[in-house]
């Protein structure tokens, strides 16, 4: 059955169809039961993403009332992702600067030694599922400069901090995300203080240079960079591993054709992004494709739509990591672009091909998965 409407979606077997008939209907349409405004064109997603007016929080509500006040709360309240103004551009250009001085070969040299340390048997879906999400952000953390030893544990705590931005979270999920909030702040603001080179003290060093003087935001937004990697890239490697279960021929490519790997992980971004969704609220009231928005209306962008936009992408249902100069809408645009695109494409590519060379890869045909409940993040868990 199609879905009913776009959050579903998200986990849906095939959404693509759906979405094809949402960027057929009106450009910007009003979801009732969602009580959401619904953008899915690629042109119109561009005119959002650019309007001074749109804002990436509800000015009512600048954190989750379920995390303010709390540790959790204070880390999200000062992360660039989540603020507008004067409060994102100079954090957003120092860690931008820093993460793209990150060299290519570093990213690939840690991911591959990491991955191919936790390399799960192949035909051991669970594993294969512990070993998608732990890679990138144990990788992510031995670039920031944390030790091999305090991986796991710094895995852990990113994995319970991140409950704290999905409102399906339980009680008891939140007073560990609150827990793991302050771990991850002590543990990068300590590695941040001592010398010697890792992207932390990168990050401290750039941000004083860069009239970013603020300690508890540059501490929160190091905790950011391990959340933001943590579901998304997982995601990224797991829909690469639909993508080329589906596809024998791009697995030839990917191992054999130039930066295989590195473009066939591109093209699953474009084709079945990690992230399908995200949201801006009007801080005024506007007038986009003819509507008029109320101040504070909600508007869901939804980016795999955009990908799939022949306005944006010639033949755009076609898997094809050969494509020349793809548009891709599933790391954002504009002012809240994501700054670790290039990162979280290297680290899964780099992942894949460790998966492959140790001979870890799933048999063929014996992929089996379903999607992690979620309402913008397309995850697939293995069985
Ligand atoms: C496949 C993996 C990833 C995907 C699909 C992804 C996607 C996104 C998207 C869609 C946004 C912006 C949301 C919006 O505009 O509303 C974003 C922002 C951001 N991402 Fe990523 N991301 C990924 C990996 C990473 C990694 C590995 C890092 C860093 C280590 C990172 C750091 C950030 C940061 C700091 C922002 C906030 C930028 C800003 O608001 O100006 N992301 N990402």
């Amino acid at each position: 059955m199609e879905p009913t409407d776009p959050l579903q979606a998200v986990t849906h077997g095939d959404p693509y169809p759906f979405y094809a008939r949402l960027r057929a209907g009106p450009p910007l349409a009003y979801d009732a039961s969602l009580k959401l405004w619904v953008a899915s064109r690629a042109a119109l997603l561009d005119e959002v993403f650019t309007h001074p007016a749109m804002r990436v929080r509800p000015a009512a509500e600048p954190v989750p009332a379920a995390i303010a006040g709390q540790p959790a709360g204070e880390v999200f309240a000062r992360l660039v992702r989540m603020n507008d103004g004067a409060g994102h551009q100079p954090a957003k250009r120092v860690v931008e600067q820093v993460l793209a001085g990150v060299p290519a070969q570093d990213v690939e040299a840690a991911t591959a030694r990491i991955a191919a340390g936790l390399l799960p048997r192949a035909g051991d879906a669970d594993a294969l599922n512990r070993w998608m999400f732990d890679v990138p952000v144990r990788s992510v953390a031995s670039l920031l400069g944390f030790g091999d030893a305090a991986l796991a544990s710094i895995a852990a705590s990113t994995r319970a901090f991140v409950a704290c931005l999905s409102h399906l979270s339980t009680a008891g999920q939140l007073a560990e995300a609150h827990a793991a909030a302050m771990a991850l702040g002590d543990a990068v603001a300590r590695l941040a203080q001592q010398e010697g080179g890792g992207v932390a003290a990168q990050l401290r060093a750039a941000a004083g240079a860069g009239q970013w003087d603020d300690t508890r935001a540059i501490t929160a937004n190091l905790v950011g960079l391990l959340s933001q990697t943590y579901e998304a890239t997982a995601g990224l490697v797991g829909n690469s591993l639909v993508a080329l279960s589906r596809d024998p021929a791009a697995l030839e490519q990917a191992m054999h054709a130039p930066n295989g790997w590195l473009r066939t992980v591109r093209e699953t971004a474009r084709f079945d992004s990690p992230v399908q969704n995200t949201r801006r609220f009007a801080a005024e009231a506007v007038r986009i494709a003819g509507v008029d928005l109320p101040a504070g209306a909600p508007v869901l962008l939804v980016l795999a739509a955009a990908n799939r936009d022949a306005q944006a992408n010639p033949d755009p249902d076609v898997f094809d990591p050969q494509r020349a100069a793809p548009c891709l809408y599933s790391f954002s645009r504009g002012a809240h672009a994501c700054p670790g695109q290039e990162l979280a494409c290297r680290i899964a590519a780099a992942a894949l091909q460790a998966l492959h060379a140790g001979a870890a890869w799933p048999h063929t045909g014996a992929l089996r998965w379903s999607y992690r409940p979620s309402g913008n993040g397309r995850l697939p868990v293995f069985q």
